[in-house]
């Protein structure tokens, strides 16, 4: 691998679609190795918009939108943030040899539908999953709720941080449900995922890295959802070796079929002995940040290293904890205070997004935090989180 000069003719160019916290993290791991970035959202001054050479306001779900900056930016890498992109346009980008789309045109589009990913790992490739069926009308929900039985959950499968998702006790829940998935799902009307609940012990990411030297794995990532989003993440999670090996397994096993170079973020739900896939992100996972402090290099590291086809270290240094800092309705730029008390948390950190406003529940920063173990590196990024202000402009 060569890098070049940015903003000359021989830089390497980085053009990612998605512009938040995530993204954010992963184009300032590019800048320090002077790669040139270039950030595209659906919105002006967006996280990661605000550490790149350039940035571009456009619609991602219109494939033409995607193409002509493509071809105006001309980036050697084409690096989805999102889910909703019109994956059409990155199949034709991947087509026309214009980009190595990451990890490829194909994860993200199998990956941007949970029917995709479903299918895949449990028809194709045979991973245990909770129950499941689809269902596009009321009336194809009941039946499916009927047949997998109560509680059960619903999501629309294109939607991600728990939009439009519900867990379903009673026959009378189900016609509140499907309005809930079709009013707050990423398009207009909705086909939905019915799943069986999994009553899990705890669920884990794992990080699993396809670099050029092969496939890797972080130590698994604890984490704990509310309403569908997460809240806090830990690392390590303490886990059986032989259910560790058995997710280690699963991952590899469809991040193979997926392809392509870079971090992919694969859940899973363990109960007793055991795993049960659920889905997977094929780029750093939110839980992920709390790799910030518990690893010798970041997911964000991880996954740019991976791309640009360098080695990578994935090797755990130090328990550690994240907690999410979020939003009221404070309209734009709002103000942060407590971060006095916040930082003199022992071993904190403390990450603010920059999102331009902030709006109710919007995940606007994180609190970060090491110890020597995991219960204590939980309390301490709590603590860091909660210390954080938000308030109006004043
Ligand atoms: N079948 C299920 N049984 C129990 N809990 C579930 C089930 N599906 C989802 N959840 C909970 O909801 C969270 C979000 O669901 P997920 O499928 O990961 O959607 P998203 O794409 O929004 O992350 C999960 O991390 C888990 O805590
Ligand atoms: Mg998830």
């Amino acid at each position: 691998m060569i890098l070049g000069t940015p903003l000359s003719a021989s830089a390497t160019r980085l053009l990612m679609l998605g512009a938040g916290e995530l993204g954010k993290e992963v184009l300032i791991a590019a800048q320090r190795l002077g790669v040139e970035t270039v950030a595209v959202d659906r919105y002006a001054d967006a996280p990661a918009m605000q550490v790149a050479h350039r940035s571009h306001v456009l619609d991602m779900t219109d494939p033409e939108a995607i193409l002509a900056i493509v071809k105006r930016e001309r980036p050697h890498f084409v690096v989805p943030e999102i889910e909703a992109i019109a994956t059409s346009a990155l199949a034709a980008i991947e087509a026309l040899g214009l980009a190595t789309v990451v990890p490829s045109a194909r994860a993200v589009r199998l990956t941007m539908d949970r029917e995709g990913i479903r299918r895949l790992a449990a028809e194709e490739l045979g991973l245990p999953t909770s129950p499941y069926r689809f269902a596009g009308t009321l009336a194809e929900l009941e039946e499916a709720a009927i047949m997998l039985g109560f509680p059960c959950v619903i999501k629309p499968v294109m939607s991600s941080s728990g939009k439009g998702q519900s867990i379903v006790r009673g026959a009378t829940e189900l016609a509140l449900a499907w309005q809930e998935a079709q009013t707050a799902g990423r398009v207009g009307s909705q086909r939905i995922i019915v799943e069986g609940f999994v009553d899990f012990d705890f669920e884990i990411t794992l990080l699993t890295v396809r670099s050029a030297f092969g496939t890797t794995f972080c130590a698994p990532i604890g984490h704990r959802q509310e309403a569908g989003d997460y809240v806090e993440s830990w690392q390590p999670q303490p886990m059986g070796e032989a259910a560790l090996r058995q997710a280690e397994k699963m991952a590899e096993l469809v991040t193979d079929n997926l392809g392509g170079r870079g971090l992919y973020g694969v859940e899973f739900f363990v109960r007793g002995e055991d795993v049960i896939f659920s889905e997977l992100s094929p780029r750093p996972h939110d839980t992920g940040l709390v790799t910030l402090a518990s690893q010798r290099q970041s997911e964000f590291d991880l996954h740019l290293r991976a791309i640009l086809g360098l080695p990578i270290d994935p090797g755990f240094r130090r328990p550690a904890a994240s907690a999410v800092i979020r939003g009221k309705d404070l309209g734009w730029g709002p103000e942060y205070s407590g971060l006095e008390e916040a930082l003199a948390v022992p071993e904190s950190d403390l990450r603010l997004f920059g999102k331009p406003t902030a709006s109710k529940l919007r995940r606007l920063g994180v609190g970060i935090a090491g110890a020597d173990a995991v219960e204590e590196a939980r309390k301490r990024a709590r603590r860091v989180a909660a210390a954080i202000i938000i308030s109006p402009v004043s």
